[in-house]
Parts: C-alpha cells; sequence; structure tokens
C-alpha cells in the first residue's frame, strides 16, 4: 500500500511517501531558525510558515518517489496531540487531496509516529529488524514523556506518563536558564560530553521513590533555577558544563530507573525508544546497560532524523491502521484533536 503521509504537528513541515515499512521519499521543511530567536515554538508564526511550504513540499516528495498522484493507496495525516492551527494545515490538505483522487485517509495519532520510528525502514528495506510484541516503548519528546505497554499493533496500555513537564521540555528550559536557546537538548548533550558527564550535583531524581511509573520534571527544573540563582554569573560561567552535566543526569537517571521498573513489571524484553530526546547518546549509553542487565533487546529509530518529528513515521503507522481497516469514515468530519491521547487511537 501507498501512503502519501502529511506531519504538521509542530514546527516541521514534514511530507513522505511510504510503502508499507519503506520510506520512497521524505522531505522535511525545519522552521527551527524561524523559532529559535523566540525561545521555542509560536503557533501563529509555525502555521503561516506550513501554508507557505506545504504545497511545495508535497508536490516535491511525490516527485521523488517516482510516484503520481494516481497511484497513491491513501492519504495519512497526523491529527493530534500538536498545536491546534498548525496540525490544522496538514489536515485540510490531505482532506482535500483525498476527495480529489477519491482516496480513502487515515488519521494518525503523533505519538503512535514516535512509538512506531524504529521499525521505519529505508526504500530497501532496512534495518530488516522484525519486532515481535508485546514491547514496552519509552516516547521522549518536548511534549511527551509515556511509558506505554504495546500488546499487539494499535492496542496499547499507557503505564505512567509526566504529570507536569516532558523529558526533552525540561531540558530546553534547563538550557535557556544557562542562557541557550531552543532547542536545548542538543546544547546540554554536548556540554554534559564535554566533562565527561560527570554528576557534580547531584540534583533530585524527581518521583524515583513513588512506586509508580509517572514522571514529573517540573520540580526538578525549580530547585535548579533556585541553585543558580545563588551562583555568580562568573561561577556560573565556570560551571556550565558540570551544571548542564548535573541536570542531564537527573532526567536521564529517572528516565532509566522508571523504564527499568516497567520492564520488570511487565515481564517484557523488548524496548523502543522514541521522540527527540531518544537521539541523545547519553541517554541510549544508560538505557542501553541497564537492557544488558536486565536481558532486554532495545530499539532506537533507524536513523537520525527519525527520532524527531517526521511523516515518515506517520506513514508508517498509517499502515499498521490501514492494515486493520482503520480509515476516516467521513472526511469531512476529521478535525484536530490538539490534546489526544495514545488510548484515544488505540485499536482496543
Ligand atoms: O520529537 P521532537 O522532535 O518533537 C516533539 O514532538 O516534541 O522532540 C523535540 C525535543 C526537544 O525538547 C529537544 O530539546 C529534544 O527533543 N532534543 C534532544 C536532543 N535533540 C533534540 N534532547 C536531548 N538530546 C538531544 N540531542
Ligand atoms: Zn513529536
Amino acid at each position: 500500500m501507498i501512503i502519501l503521509a502529511i506531519d504538521t504537528s509542530a514546527d516541521e513541515t514534514s511530507v513522505a511517501v511510504t510503502e508499507g515499512r519503506k520510506v520512497l521519499s521524505h522531505i522535511e521543511y525545519s522552521q527551527i531558525v524561524t523559532h529559535t530567536k523566540w525561545g521555542g515554538i509560536v503557533p501563529s508564526i509555525a502555521k503561516r510558515a506550513h501554508e507557505e511550504r506545504i504545497d511545495f513540499v508535497i508536490e516535491n516528495t511525490l516527485k521523488k518517489s517516482g510516484k503520481k498522484m494516481e497511484e497513491i493507496d491513501a492519504f495519512a495525516v497526523t491529527y493530534g496531540p500538536g498545536l491546534a492551527i498548525a496540525l490544522e494545515v496538514g489536515i485540510d490538505r490531505a482532506k482535500a487531496l483525498a476527495k480529489k483522487y477519491n482516496k480513502k485517509l487515515i488519521a494518525v495519532n503523533h505519538m503512535e509516529g514516535h512509538l512506531y520510528s524504529s521499525l521505519v525502514q529505508n526504500s530497501k528495506g532496512n534495518p530488516k529488524r522484525e519486532i515481535d510484541f508485546p514491547f514496552v516503548a519509552l516516547l521522549v519528546s518536548g511534549g511527551h514523556t509515556e511509558l506505554v505497554f504495546v500488546k499487539d499493533y494499535l492496542k496499547y496500555e499507557i503505564l505512567g506518563e509526566t504529570r507536569d513537564d516532558a523529558a526533552g521540555e525540561s531540558l530546553d528550559k534547563a538550557a535557556r536558564m544557562l542562557g541557550f536557546g531552543y532547542p536545548g537538548g542538543p546544547v546540554i548533550e554536548k556540554l554534559a560530553s564535554e566533562v565527561g558527564n560527570e554528576d557534580t550535583y547531584k540534583f533530585p531524581r524527581p518521583m524515583i521513590h513513588s512506586g509508580n511509573l509517572e514522571f514529573s520534571f517540573s520540580g526538578l527544573k525549580t530547585s535548579f533555577l533556585y541553585f543558580l540563582r545563588k551562583m555568580s554569573d562568573e561561577e556560573k560561567a565556570g560551571q556550565l558544563r558540570y551544571l548542564a552535566s548535573a541536570f542531564q543526569e537527573a532526567v536521564f537517571d529517572t528516565l532509566v530507573k522508571k523504564t527499568e521498573q516497567a520492564i520488570k513489571d511487565t515481564g517484557v524484553k523488548r524496548l523502543l525508544l522514541g521522540g527527540g530526546v531518544s537521539v541523545n547518546q547519553r541517554l541510549r549509553t544508560k538505557l542501553k546497560s541497564m537492557a544488558t542487565k536486565e536481558g532486554v533487546e532495545v530499539f532506537f529509530p533507524s536513523y537520525k532524523h527519525l527520532n524527531f518529528d517526521n511523516a515518515a513515521m506517520i506513514g508508517v503507522a498509517g499502515y499498521f491502521r490501514a492494515k486493520a481497516g482503520l480509515f476516516t469514515e467521513n472526511i469531512d468530519e476529521l478535525d484536530r484533536v490538539p490534546r489526544l491521547s495514545l488510548l484515544q487511537s488505540s485499536k482496543v
């Protein structure tokens, strides 16, 4: 099944043509430079930028795939979670295309895309990995932190999620407190690696003894802020790398500990990662050593760009939905759901 997939949930205007799990072509147009100076994504600017580029991106992705619009079997589009007015741009285009070419429409949950991003293959069908169910997925992005028990395709149970800030969001905020722009995750990773990921300050590991799989990163952010307030500018400047590193360690120790608990609770031996934070090498190293200890196989998105927002993962998640016969019944009625939960998109 050949799918043209669109994702405009945040700051990437992304389109892909996929066939099963293979990506025939994929173009993404990042707005990151536009948003950096504002310290985060500005919805109205994102919407306008999507509108300006979407038709161009669709046309060129199709051209690159070597397919014609008539050969597309279905259109897949992210309908949530994400920024309402940004999501709308992709949804409007997908609806118009499905109607014009009289094809099916598949509404995809953005987090479902991140969840299956390790299964996305290049046009040659690599990597070949087959993943057996059940597995645990740790989804860590700028807007979400969740541990999901995936029983089968489209059958999910949320084991735990964040009560406040997401892991990526907390790294973005910490970077901002240290004087860096958006996104903060890559800056923190680089600074930390320059001091060998040293944990000088031992900030609190939030909810580590809570006995459940919930996360909370806002208390850590506040204690980091108070800690910085007590330092002079010179002290801060001299300790920048150690501060970034200690903050990162606190966030990642918590992620690893809760993931380990999820694995023990469910008894599964497979772990999948997804979302922007999963590109981080320090997090990968820590998770891999936990996984080795627990005898668990761990999978990360196979290509770097698949960690971040992209339409390729939406095409693949769309393919799984299509295989289950889950198409949008009434195209005109499809609407954005900015706070869409994974459970709302579950098959069960
Ligand atoms: O999945 P994503 O691209 O977009 C959302 O759906 O949110 O994730 C973006 C998040 C941001 O918070 C960003 O700081 C974080 O991913 N991120 C990283 C790294 N690169 C991006 N976090 C840690 N280390 C990185 N290298
Ligand atoms: Zn995302």
